[in-house]
């Protein structure tokens, strides 16, 4: 576009005026909000140098405003088995659909989240970066892949934009190499992801009765001192240490000296400490397989990774881990420092926060389920959660940081209906909501499905919601004890029962809200949901998935699942 002419008396001042600024649109798709913090980051850094930033959800954007865009950067991650995160799943369809308008002067640049144990690694980010190309669009910057460990990536490919955006601007904007995306904290604190706080724990409690086939930790961790926040809805993230007897075994098939010394990031540590604190040694990937190649002559491990073998190498990657793969495929030609210079580092776990702050200033709770199982063979278990029921005790300290999670928050409205359904440890951020709008005296109704195996035993914080219920806090609770019965019942099964009902309170503006298992739970209570909206509002079945799509659009239907 031509400017306007400018009016002489203004010329002057114009023309001294720094370089004009150049438009970039940052697009973030985020479950657990990683890709939303790097996006925000990129918008203040890229701000900084003078440029005019938008930084918007992908739900947020107007998809025929992308047209206007010449600058688009795109940081997704990537979800379940390949799929966008709940909020750039519009975009994502808008994008790949008829409707999606030819590109050809956009210059583009994705960020792709992802987690290389998975399959499809980093899948969304692929499929927006190819469909951009193919809609006319111009990289100013190639696509970077990132794993769990994605600080240094992430900042490498924002120095890489920003060099692509100087190009098409004649170089009038330096490009820094400072350019940097640190996890950011929007409150006043030094700790973060890549800083965690040490906090104490000040209690630490198995929440099921004796005999139950389950076993839930309740976590009361400190935040004093810390200068941390959170709101209900934000996740804690938790860097566990590995198992010592797992490490131990580990080197003993190894046959290497626990003491041996190894660098890690320019510190000197015992190979013991390195793979109980540093590494993470409990998970396998192919990308792990295919560097370990190069210390082993084990024909079986080149086979597995022969073409036309990918799903023997998938299925033998499931539930193993690195003493299956020392066990399996020796000999080993590496030394200690070669060999962990393969590994992961160790990445933090994320877990629902269930206190409210207002409810318990300066401590911050959790609820986390006991992960055993038994796989190829071994007693396997999950890292974090066994480290929290069996090694950590009160007045012990752990390394955490707040994860805020803008998709998942109570409306800001107090008056606002609320339903949450929140099966076994997917209860944590409904205590989190309770705690709060009780202490906030909030007005709006509220109704909590829960479900567990037996009553008796794992009804998780049943007097706390006893209390709620008949305090008035909480407007109405129903339960689903699925091993109490001789038919399992389930709480998508209550939420049927009650179809009329919660009908009306979606009618009456109602945000509904699932936390828990995502595979199963939650996508049963998805199709209930279709189904009861079918039903009582008397719609299509296409009709219902539009008015959920539209429930979810407006932030009204609200999922934090794993
Ligand atoms: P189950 O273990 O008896 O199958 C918390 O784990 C609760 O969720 C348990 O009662 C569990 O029942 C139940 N659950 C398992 N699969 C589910 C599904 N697909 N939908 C809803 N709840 C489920």
């Amino acid at each position: 576009e031509a400017p306007a002419p400018l009016a002489p008396e203004a010329s002057q001042a114009v023309s001294e005026a720094p370089p004009i600024s150049k438009e970039v649109t940052i697009l973030y798709g985020s479950q657990t909000g990683n890709a939303q913090s790097l996006a925000e980051n990129a918008g203040k850094t890229l701000e900084g140098k003078g440029f005019e930033v938008t930084v918007s959800s992908m739900s947020d954007f107007k998809p025929k405003n992308l047209k206007k865009v010449e600058n688009l950067l795109i940081i997704v991650s990537t979800h379940g088995e390949g799929e966008p995160p709940d909020n750039a799943i519009s975009f994502h369809e808008f994008l790949h659909g008829r409707r999606a308008p030819k590109l050809d002067d956009l210059r583009f640049s994705v960020l792709a989240l992802g987690d290389t144990s998975y399959e499809f690694f980093c899948q969304t980010g692929k499929e927006f970066d190819q469909r951009l190309q193919d809609l006319g669009g111009t990289r100013l910057y190639d696509r970077v892949d990132c794993d769990l460990d994605f600080d240094e990536p992430a900042a490498e490919w924002l120095e890489g934009v920003i060099a692509g955006l100087n190009q098409g601007q004649g170089g009038s904007i330096e490009a820094t190499p400072s350019a940097t995306v640190a996890a950011p904290q929007a409150v006043e604190t030094n700790y973060s992801r890549s800083n965690p706080f040490q906090a104490e724990v000040l209690e630490n409690i198995n929440l099921n009765g004796r005999g139950s086939n389950k076993e839930t930790r309740h976590l009361e961790l400190s935040l004093e001192g810390s200068g941390l926040v959170y709101e209900p809805g934000d996740s804690l993230g938790v860097y566990p240490v590995n198992d010592p007897a797992l490490v131990s075994e580990l080197l003993e098939e190894l046959k290497w000296n626990p003491d041996e010394t190894v660098e890690v990031k320019g510190e000197n540590l015992t190979l013991k400490e390195a793979l109980t604190k540093n590494f993470e040694i409990t998970v396998l990937s192919k990308p792990l397989l295919e560097k370990a190649t190069g210390f082993s002559d084990n024909e079986n491990l080149n086979e597995l990774l022969a073409p036309g073998n990918e799903d023997k190498a998938k299925e033998y990657i499931n539930g193993r881990d690195l003493i299956d793969l020392v066990r399996d495929f020796g000999p080993w030609n590496a030394s200690p420092q070669e060999f962990v210079s393969i590994l992961r580092k160790i990445p933090a776990r994320l877990y629902s926060i269930s206190s409210s702050l207002n409810a318990y200033p300066d401590e911050v709770h959790l609820t986390i389920g006991a992960v055993r199982y038994e796989a190829h063979g071994r007693e396997r278990n999950g890292v974090c959660s066994i480290l929290c029921s069996e090694r950590l005790q009160p007045g012990d300290t752990v390394p955490v940081y707040v994860q805020n999670n803008q998709n998942f928050k109570l409306p800001e409205n107090p008056e606002t209906p609320i339903i949450m359904v929140g099966p076994g440890t997917g209860i944590a951020p409904f205590r989190s909501f309770m705690q709060e709008r009780e202490e906030i005296g909030a007005e709006g109704k509220s109704w909590v499905f829960f479900g567990e195996q037996h009553f008796v035993t794992d009804f998780l914080y049943q007097t706390e919601w006893q209390n709620w219920l008949s305090e008035g806090v909480l407007t109405k609770m129903d339960v689903a004890f699925s091993r109490d019965t001789d038919e399992k019942v389930y709480v998508q099964h209550r939420m049927l029962e009650n179809s009329k009902e919660l009908f009306q309170w979606l009618q009456e503006g109602a945000v509904f809200y699932v936390c828990g298992d995502e595979k199963k739970m939650a996508h049963d209570v998805h199709s209930t949901l279709i189904e009861i909206i079918e039903k009582e509002g008397g719609m299509s079945r296409e009709k219902a998935e539009e008015y959920l799509a539209d429930m979810q659009q407006q932030k009204r239907y609200q999922r934090d699942v794993y």
